[in-house]
């Protein structure tokens, strides 16, 4: 499904930045665009990266800066 609609971006992109190393937003919007542009994203987008860090077993930073 797409999580990002301004960059077409789908959970399935988000999976793979994650897997390949991404363990912030931050991080998906530099490698993915993710929140650039209307910013209505970053709430799916962040427990996309959760969930996909979470089955990876990393640790990600939440947009609030804690970790999980
Ligand atoms: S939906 Fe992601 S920046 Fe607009």
């Amino acid at each position: 499904m797409y999580v990002c609609i301004c960059n077409a971006v789908t959970d399935h992109q988000i999976k793979e930045s994650v897997a390949a190393g991404a363990s912030s937003l931050t991080d998906l919007k530099d490698q993915l665009g993710v929140g650039n542009c209307c910013g209505c994203c970053t709430d799916l987008a962040g427990s996309f990266l959760s969930a996909a860090a979470v089955s990876s077993s990393i640790s990600v930073t939440s947009p609030m800066g804690a970790e999980h």
